[in-house]
């Protein structure tokens, strides 16, 4: 029997292969993420050569076991959607050309979705919808950003990273402390055992109203922590102590979190200046660095002060996967908004709209 309202998601951005299928935008019948992490680790990076050909060995695979655990054959989807930007443009297109490839041998519609706003979709995936009008917070291993969401549709960023992303700054924090790869989650490990006030690291805070963010400071005081200030003798390079190391990663890891709640306070606080809205009603939290304990219990406090709902994703959404990509498209497919065959992939995100006058030049 046909099953109503069934997407078909691909998400291939960065390093995860990863496809979905999911119901009415929340029921996740399959999500399938295969990940690229050994291809990667020995050069501590994702390398985008290598990734686009992982992506191209496994797609039809992973699509076979996507198809399969939502015991759904494939003329019984209803729509494709594909995340199409932003990220490393010979992965996006192996996604793209996948789903626009099925959208034309089925003839259902094609829904290229923003990787970054379906980040925030997750946080509703096996959940409760969600209520606007919302504030949302991308942290993510190429993005950190604040947006004003009215509704799924319409978003507007409020603050974004002038340099690093957190988790990028995450991953080099690893490397430097000499923690495996990805350095998100090992760093989290290691800072376990460690003392979050052992090392004092500076919290960008930029003018007293920006709302962006910089870790290229946070990333410049470990490297000087772990190898001593410069100039560093040319042909020595020292390992980091790992007895060191704990400590160092708690460290870090707080001051990376402070520097993120620091902001997410200020737009909470200045919402009513920033935007024309009334709430907002909830904060949702997406993107893999939102898997991070010491942020997720920081966010509870932060949403508490505010009385606001926090919605932070289920921990195997938070990183990329392809159900939130079929999930906001099943908005955009009630809405109409579907795209045709000319759709093409981007490592751009979507042109930003401007800010709000009302904010200080920072
Ligand atoms: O959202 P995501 O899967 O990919 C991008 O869209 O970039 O995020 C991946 C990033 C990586 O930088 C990874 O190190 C970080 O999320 N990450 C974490 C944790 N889990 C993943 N960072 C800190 N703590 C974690 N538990
Ligand atoms: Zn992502």
């Amino acid at each position: 029997m046909p099953c109503p309202n069934l997407i078909l998601g691909f998400e291939t951005s960065c390093d995860e292969t990863a496809i979905a299928v999911v119901r009415n935008g929340n029921e996740v019948l399959s999500s399938v993420v295969f990940s690229q992490h050994e291809v990667h680790a020995p050069f501590a990076g994702v390398v985008p050569e290598l990734a686009s050909r992982a992506h191209l060995e496994r797609i039809v695979p992973v699509l076979e076991q996507a198809l399969d655990r939502a015991h759904c054959q494939l003329n019984q989807i209803d729509a494709l959607a594909v995340g199409n930007r932003p990220g490393l443009i010979g992965s996006l297109l192996v996604g793209v050309s996948a789903a626009k490839t099925l959208a034309w041998t089925l003839n259902r519609p094609l829904i290229g979705v923003d990787h970054i706003l379906a980040h925030l979709w997750a946080p509703c995936l096996e959940n409760q919808p969600l209520d606007f009008p919302a504030l949302g917070l991308v942290v993510s291993g190429g993005h950190t950003t604040l947006m004003s969401l009215t509704d799924p549709l319409t978003t507007n960023i409020l603050g974004q990273t002038r340099d690093d992303a957190i988790g990028e700054a995450f991953d080099k924090a690893a490397t430097m402390l000499g923690l495996p790869y990805p350095g998100g989650p090992s760093l989290e490990k290691a800072a376990k055992n460690g003392h979050d006030q052992a090392v004092k690291f500076p919290i960008a805070r930029l003018s007293p109203t920006s709302l962006d963010f910089s870790f290229s400071g946070l990333k410049t005081a470990l490297l000087y922590e772990v190898r001593g200030q410069p100039p560093w003798p040319k042909d020595k390079r020292e390992e980091p102590d790992p007895a060191c190391c704990p400590d160092r990663a708690a460290s870090f890891q707080k001051a990376a979190v402070d520097a993120v709640l620091l902001k997410v306070d200020r737009a909470l606080t200045q919402w009513h200046q920033l935007t024309d809205m009334t709430g907002p009603r909830s904060l949702l939290v997406g993107g893999g660095v939102s898997a991070n304990q010491t942020l997720r219990e920081g966010l509870k406090s932060l949403a508490q002060k505010h009385s606001i709902a926090l919605r932070l994703a289920n921990s195997e959404y938070c990183v990329d996967n392809a159900a939130m990509i079929a999930g906001l498209a099943d908005v955009y497919l009630k809405a109409g908004r579907i795209d045709d065959l000319s759709l093409s992939a981007s490592a751009q995100r979507q042109q930003a709209q401007p800010l709000k006058e009302t904010r200080e030049p920072s």
